[in-house]
């Protein structure tokens, strides 16, 4: 993909399914890739860190800098789920850990990124938000703090494009559907449901969202400003 070759990256939730198999991607596209996690990433070069604690994003910024002048990309993919919970019975400790995470740690990693991005007048950020934020509600399973979260990430995501496209900066986001990975590991129970109501069937491979991630990162997506893409198998067409 066009404008990957040589350019400096970083991934949030690099440990896990969606964040690793994009830093994969983005290295087979020839660019150097930091994996920013708060478990060691098994593939690129990792840095601790935890997107609720600015410090932290600050000082992985500060390592990438420090080894390579500049940062071109970021995709905040760090992410969490409650475990099926009703809305009438959810504690506001469950909602302020799945907000802190899924929507203030974006905040964070674009806030801190994006500053340095302004700074150099140029920046490409992807931020992963999904099909349960603005397309549809999901069932069986009741996750309304985790819905309402990528609601916002799609907000921001708009937000920030609109302030920082003059500037250099373009953000967009990713709105998957079902991908394989640990996240859903507490609901392989429901597979079969979801399965049943998803077009294609299937659920995405982490390596079809990187896919979709490398393209926004990359300069043949240089018209995508505030733009969400749906990857969804069809899921919400029913
Ligand atoms: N799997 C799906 O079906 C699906 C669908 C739509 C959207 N998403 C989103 O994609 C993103 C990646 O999800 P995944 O399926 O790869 O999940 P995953 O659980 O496999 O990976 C998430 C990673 O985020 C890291 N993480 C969590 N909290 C963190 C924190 N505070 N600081 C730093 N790292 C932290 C975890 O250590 C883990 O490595 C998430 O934002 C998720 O909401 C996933």
């Amino acid at each position: 993909m066009r404008g990957l070759n040589g350019k400096v990256m970083a991934v949030t939730g690099a440990a896990g399914g969606i964040g690793e198999a994009i830093s994969l991607r983005l290295q087979e596209e020839g660019a150097t890739v930091y994996t920013l996690d708060y478990k060691t990433a098994a593939v690129g070069r990792p840095l601790t860190i935890d997107v609720t604690d600015r410090t932290t994003v600050d000082d992985a910024l500060n390592r990438i800098l420090a080894g390579e002048g500049r940062v071109d990309g970021v995709v905040a993919a760090a992410g969490v789920v409650e475990n099926d919970v009703a809305a009438e019975d959810m504690s506001l400790e469950t909602w302020d850990r799945i907000l802190d995470v899924n929507l203030r740690g974006v905040f964070i990693t674009c806030q801190v990124f994006g500053n340095q991005m302004l700074q150099q007048g140029h920046g490409s950020i992807v931020n992963i938000s999904s099909m349960s934020g603005n397309h549809v509600v999901n069932v069986p399973q009741k996750q309304c703090a985790y819905n309402a979260s990528k609601a916002g990430v799609t907000a921001l995501t708009k937000s920030l494009a609109s302030e920082w496209a003059g500037r250099g900066v373009r953000v967009n986001a990713l709105a998957p559907g079902y991908v394989a990975t640990p996240l859903l590991k507490e609901k392989k129970h429901q597979f079969a449901q979801w399965l049943a109501a998803t077009p294609q069937e299937r659920m995405a491979e982490p390596a079809e969202i990187a896919a979709a991630a490398a393209f926004l990162l990359s300069d043949e997506a240089a018209y995508f400003c505030g733009s969400e893409l749906l990857l969804d198998g069809g899921y919400s067409l029913r």
